[in-house]
């Protein structure tokens, strides 16, 4: 039997760069098929070639054995093939319905037949056991929620081949377990599925096959079988990597963020935030434990001047930082790193070098008055591409050409590199590679070496725990427990994050 998909010699080239050299790869029916490799290593744009959105400068697409000419959508789609993206292509003002049925709406005359619509979509949640609210505005959810409805939009259409490129990267564990096992069943109905991720463990535990690519070009196959993560992190990054992080006990000194009785809402203006009192001290990370959903991304909001504080302050060293001015509590020492880098923390049109000095252009070294210093923004950036090995062809280039993972290094090293008192990071390492998490992780422990009060929001418990010097687990928008980095327990934790008492 021919392969459901059959890629010979794909080759790719973008100024600058050989995104895909010569990659042969195939995907039969019913099989489970892992892409891994480095942020740029060239997944998105292999799949994005399958499914006709890159045009491949040579080589040979064949789904069902059958020619695809290179950029034709339309034939990928007409072939059983669905695609999840890597950044949403969803519609923001739109309600959850009408995006999972844009494009293919079903009519009653020449209307819409709403009612179908959401009956429809109720159906398709239902079967993949997928919650979603169909009513909801999809730019009022957390990126989650999103993330399951562009999964709900590719399954909607019967597909022999589901293309998933980083589907579980905004996911919690909980929902990551539910989306493998439907990656499972469809597999055994026969779907074949290319999936890529950097969570080794997804891998080990779903995929038949691994195909590993690093700079452009195939690096080596293997199977869970034969291996083990250590084993596919170092096939992926070619050398030893450190999984677990290395960090020795915090030297805790004065409080320096102090959170005081805050209170704020979520987009669809219900207490997110209730009441949540905190100190995080200089040279100590606090790690913030929850299910996603339970005040955290308003939390984070709310303390760096981006969501109205109802309530509550939030102290820099004793001093005030002002509401809703997102510039000036920054300017007070606190830096950020946001959940959503595509919203808050890059502009894609600008360069690479000015991203970089987003929140300080107008500042010394980087301008004097409004004269722009050239070489200090270049050299600032020079040196910052090269210590958070951001994967470019230039620091010209725009920040909306990067790879997802180089995106989210970009902001990590321009919050990281300001020497800020205070530093929030929120899901730091959210669709970076293993190597480039061992990096981030590092980076934070230095900050914290350096003296600096780190407060970690992370859906990744693992993260939390390996990287927290003490733990606030947060439930319904109030902290429920504050526990000490040491002696925190994976079982307990979970038990509180669910809101039932230790
Ligand atoms: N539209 C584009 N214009 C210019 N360069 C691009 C474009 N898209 C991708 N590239 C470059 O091609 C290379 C491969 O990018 P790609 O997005 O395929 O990586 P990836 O393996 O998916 O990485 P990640 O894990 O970070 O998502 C990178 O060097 C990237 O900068
Ligand atoms: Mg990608």
């Amino acid at each position: 039997m021919s392969a459901l998909l059959e890629l010979t010699n794909i080759t790719k080239t973008y100024p600058g760069v050989i995104a895909n050299e010569n990659i042969s790869l195939s995907v039969t029916k019913g099989e489970i098929v892992a892409l891994l490799g480095e942020n740029g290593a060239g997944k998105s744009t292999l799949v994005k070639a399958v499914f006709g959105l890159v045009r491949p400068d040579s080589g040979e697409i064949r789904i069902k054995g059958d020619l695809i000419s290179a950029g034709d959508t339309a034939a990928a789609i007409e072939h059983g093939v669905g695609m999840v993206h890597q950044h949403f292509q969803l519609v923001p003002v739109m309600s959850v319905t009408e995006n999972i049925i844009l494009g293919d709406e079903p009519r009653k005359g020449i209307f819409i037949d709403k009612k179908k619509a959401r009956e429809e979509v109720v159906a398709l949640s239902k079967r993949y056991g997928l919650e979603v609210d169909p009513d909801a505005i999809v730019e009022d959810l957390p990126v989650g929620m999103q993330q399951r409805i562009e999964i709900l939009k590719a399954l909607r259409k019967d597909v022999d081949l589901l293309i998933l490129d980083e589907p579980t990267a905004v996911l919690t564990p909980q929902e990551i377990e539910e989306l493998l096992g439907v990656i499972k069943n469809l597999a055994s109905a026969g779907v074949g599925v290319l999936f890529i991720t950097h969570k080794l463990r997804e891998v080990m535990a779903v995929a038949d096959r691994v195909v590993v690519l690093r700079n452009g070009k195939t690096a080596g196959a293997t199977t869970p079988k034969e291996t083990n993560e250590e084993g596919l992190a170092q096939l992926m990054v070619g050398r030893n990597v450190v999984l677990q992080v290395d960090k020795s006990d915090a030297v805790k000194q004065g409080i320096v963020l102090s959170i005081r009785d805050l209170q704020a809402n979520d987009d669809r203006k219900h207490t997110a935030v209730d009441g949540f009192s905190l100190d995080v001290h200089a040279g100590e990370i606090m790690g913030i434990a929850g299910v996603e959903g339970n005040g955290q991304r308003e939390l984070v909001e709310a303390i760096c001047g981006m969501r109205p504080r109802l309530m509550g302050s939030v102290l820099v060293d004793g001093l005030e930082t002002p509401d809703m001015q997102p510039h000036k509590v920054h300017r007070m020492g606190i830096s950020h790193i946001p959940e959503d880098r595509e919203k808050h923390g890059l502009v894609a049109s600008y360069s690479i070098e000015d991203n970089l000095v987003l929140n300080q252009f107008d500042q010394p070294p980087f301008a004097n008055g409004w004269i722009r210093n050239s070489n200090a923004l270049e050299q600032n950036a020079n040196t910052l591409v090269e210590e958070f090995d951001i994967r470019t062809p230039s620091i010209k280039t725009t920040a909306g050409a990067l790879s997802g993972g180089n995106k989210q290094k970009v902001v990590v090293a321009r919050e990281l590199s300001q020497n800020t008192k205070v530093v929030v990071a929120a899901q730091p390492t959210r669709g970076v590679d293993v190597g480039s998490i061992e990096f981030i992780h590092k980076q934070l422990v230095s900050a914290r070496d350096h003296g600096a009060a780190v407060l970690l929001v992370s859906a990744e418990l693992d993260e939390i725990l390996s990287l927290s010097d003490r733990i606030a687990v947060m439930f319904g928008g109030k902290i429920v427990a504050i526990l000490d980095g040491k002696d925190a327990d994976r079982a307990k934790i979970g038990r509180m994050m669910a809101g039932l008492a230790s």
